[in-house]
């Protein structure tokens, strides 16, 4: 396969990061990409950075075994905990999602007070508050892990009472905070955009790193003179467990049929 039409490459902790495939198949038709969900490892939100930073580098090895000439860390988690590392280890030019919503909140608040809501570990790890105030030194970042919200969009419970009690309880505190902006640092939370934006109310602007993370990928593959310019797109779907599940839910987080999942094994799971 020539340079331009090998694919890109997309991982997640499993499906959750198609919210971001289906921000890259519209923002770049005509690209190949083949994404792998981790359903055998998922959740990363709540393992250590080291353990998360290692299913990343093994993630990253099982993409390159599909010739892929960049890959998209679709996962917050993994992109809080590994970014750096990979892209010291790997030559491939690698992109995460942490860098391009922090540029989008950035550019959307008039308050300067940016609320971020992810799991456990991207708001442990303190990588939206630093991309942030690397930014912009003057933004005030408030962040707070919603944990629940994952297993809610997993379920599919994105409209039931349980997921506006759960929102209440976890964004309340916004409310004292002042903020205008409000960055969804996980794949899933996209999912739940409604009832997000109905418990923080009208003024609070949420913003979804995917299409953002897209358009840096696009520029990114312009630069580097990868970009494909005309021709079908590819698409492969790999999972590390379950199929038949991903295959279900993940049209949902796609918005679009899946044809068929491959099973692979990232690493010793
Ligand atoms: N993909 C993860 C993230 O964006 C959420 C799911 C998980 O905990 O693995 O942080």
């Amino acid at each position: 396969m020539s340079g331009n039409d090998r694919p890109i490459g997309v991982f997640d902790s499993g499906i959750g990061g198609l919210t971001v495939m289906h921000a890259l198949m519209t923002r770049l038709p005509h690209e190949s990409l083949v994404y792998f969900g981790d359903t055998a490892r998922v959740p990363y939100g709540p393992k250590s950075p080291a353990t998360v930073s290692r299913f990343a580098f093994e993630n990253v090895d099982l993409l390159t075994t599909c010739d892929v000439k960049a890959v998209v860390v679709a996962c917050n988690t993994a992109t809080a905990h590994a970014l750096g590392p990979l892209r010291e280890r790997f030559e491939l030019p690698i992109v995460g999602v942490i860098g391009p919503g922090a540029r989008a909140a950035e550019r959307k608040t008039a308050s300067r007070r940016v609320g971020v809501i992810g799991t456990h570990g991207t708001v442990g790890s303190g990588a939206y508050q630093k991309a942030l105030q690397t930014i912009n030194g003057d933004l005030v970042v408030v962040a707070r892990a919603c944990p629940l919200f994952v297993p809610l969009a997993e379920e599919g419970m994105t409209d039931h009472p349980a997921a506006r009690l759960i929102a209440t309880d976890y964004l309340a505190p916004f409310k004292d905070d002042g903020i205008d902006t409000l960055i969804l640092g996980c794949t899933h939370y996209p999912l739940l955009k409604a009832v997000i934006a109905a418990t923080v109310g009208e003024g609070v602007t949420l913003i979804d790193s995917a299409d953002e993370t897209a358009s840096e990928v696009a520029a990114l593959l312009a630069e580097r003179e990868l970009a494909r310019a005309a021709g079908e797109p590819a698409y492969r779907f790999l999972v590390s467990d379950l199929p038949d599940q991903f295959l279900k839910i993940g049209q949902r987080f796609l918005g679009r049929e899946i044809g068929a999942v491959e099973v692979v094994s990232a690493g010793a799971v």
